[in-house]
């Protein structure tokens, strides 16, 4: 399979889980390389649904290394829960799965904070999963942040934690939050940190030992590329590079060794949270909710829904060097009888082909729709290209050649088996 990266075309929660699950089979190694437990990977097999948080979701097949990589963060606790969570249903969790010594640590006052920061930006909140994620890569940055490495190691973590604790309580009680207790949050983080040492390693020299022995690596991307702080819809982002560069920095694999990059999509578009969403539709949001689709796997919000924007997931080619589409989720337009797809925006009299970096601009565009006939057949029992309906074959071409990518992947359900390669 050689080096693939896997990232989100869209604003997250494209089914990248499942897909990454399917493309694992061929691979040696998953790497996760940004985000944290903000992101909710849904995957069944079989009868049984799994949902992951900050473990690949490669721990899923046996025989494959899993890698929580340097450019995550990590909440320990969370972990560790996730980790127990997984043992109870049977997954088998050991030597399989290796957390990078300097990803850094969530810690409670970030949670604190992310929550506190929410409440204070009113009615222009983003609408974070409040897992601290903001808070902990802001620490990264400025060079105040806990690493795993220190956390499993009891007399450093205590060191640092007393300092970092004090000058959080302060910051948390002139925002008018109660002050954490440094005794009940070093004893919970040293119990978190005694039970994942063995899993902590230098997860840069062994990626390189396992290239050079030839195994294939699957960087698995979290959100999506309009959640990334960069290139997203800033301020409503996330704080994290979800978006192909990010497996470079966020795993210490250098770009000329990376072969391929998946871009996967929803055959519509959905976003949680605040922020624009250009092609955001009533009509279609109703449609998904009434069949009981779309609602977060993290925080079990409703997600806002819309028609397919090329403009977006053209974009999102760009910025990724995207070389294949997986298109998630095409049973979700089964019973759609016209289908639009934005093409283009319009802002006043200014015609957009890309996405414009102001959230503000963004937010006033009007999208210009193509139209498409729909299928209205079922299509989640197709299992072949040509098992699809004519025009559910003509609609994915479309989306594809407005994306500007081959079309690689079509998914018509949850189910492993429901992957149509094209
Ligand atoms: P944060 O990552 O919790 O700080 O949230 C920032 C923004 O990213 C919010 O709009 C969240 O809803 C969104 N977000 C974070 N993680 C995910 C995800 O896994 N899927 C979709 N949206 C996400």
């Amino acid at each position: 399979m050689a080096n693939t990266i896997l990232v989100g075309a869209q604003w997250g929660d494209e089914g990248k889980g499942k897909i990454i699950d399917v493309l694992t089979e061929r691979a040696d190694i998953v790497v996760r390389y940004a985000g944290g437990n903000n992101a909710g990977h849904t995957v069944w097999v079989g009868k049984q649904k799994y949902v992951l948080h900050l473990i690949p979701s490669g721990i899923l097949r046996k025989s494959k290394l899993c890698v929580i990589g340097n450019g995550v963060v990590v909440d320990p606790v969370g972990l560790v829960s996730e980790i127990n969570g997984l043992l109870k249903i049977g997954v088998k969790i050991g030597k399989n799965l290796v957390v990078s010594e300097t990803a850094h640590v969530v810690l409670p006052y970030h949670r604190e904070l992310d929550a506190q920061r929410e409440v204070l930006k009113g009615k222009n909140k983003i609408g974070t999963t409040k897992r601290g994620i903001g808070p902990a890569y802001g620490d990264k940055a400025a060079r105040v942040g806990l690493r795993m490495g220190d956390l499993v190691d009891a007399a450093r973590f205590e060191e640092k934690l007393s300092r970092r604790i004090k000058e959080n309580n302060e910051v948390l009680q002139a925002l008018g939050a109660k002050p954490l207790s440094f005794k009940k949050v070093l004893a919970e983080y040293r119990a978190a940190g005694d039970f994942l040492k063995p899993f902590v390693a230098n997860t840069v020299v062994l990626l390189h030992n396992a290239m050079r022995r030839g195994e294939d690596i699957l960087f698995e991307g979290a959100q999506g590329t309009f959640l990334d702080i960069d290139h997203g819809t800033y301020p409503y982002v996330t704080s994290s590079n979800t978006t192909a560069g990010g497996a470079c920095t966020g795993s210490g694999v250098p770009p000329h060794r990376m072969d391929r990059v998946v871009g996967v999509m929803k055959a519509y578009t959905t976003r949680v949270g605040e922020g624009p969403l250009p092609t955001e539709n009533a009509e279609i949001s109703d449609l998904l909710h009434g069949m009981g689709r779309e609602f977060g796997a993290t925080t079990g919000r409703a997600r806002r829904c819309g028609w397919f924007d090329s403009v977006a997931t053209r974009h999102a080619t760009m910025v990724n060097g995207i070389d294949d589409l997986a298109v998630t989720n095409l049973d979700g337009l089964d019973t759609v009888e016209t289908i639009k797809v934005c093409i283009a925006y319009r802002h006043g009299k200014k015609r957009y082909d890309f996405v414009p970096n102001d959230a503000e601009v963004l937010a006033e565009c009007q999208p210009v729709y193509a139209e498409f006939e729909g299928w209205l057949t079922p299509t989640d029992k197709a299992r072949r290209w040509k098992q699809l309906p004519p025009k559910a074959r003509t609609y994915l071409k479309a989306i594809a050649e407005l994306t500007g990518a081959k079309l690689a992947i079509a998914s018509v359900g949850p189910g492993r088996d429901q992957t149509i390669f094209v």
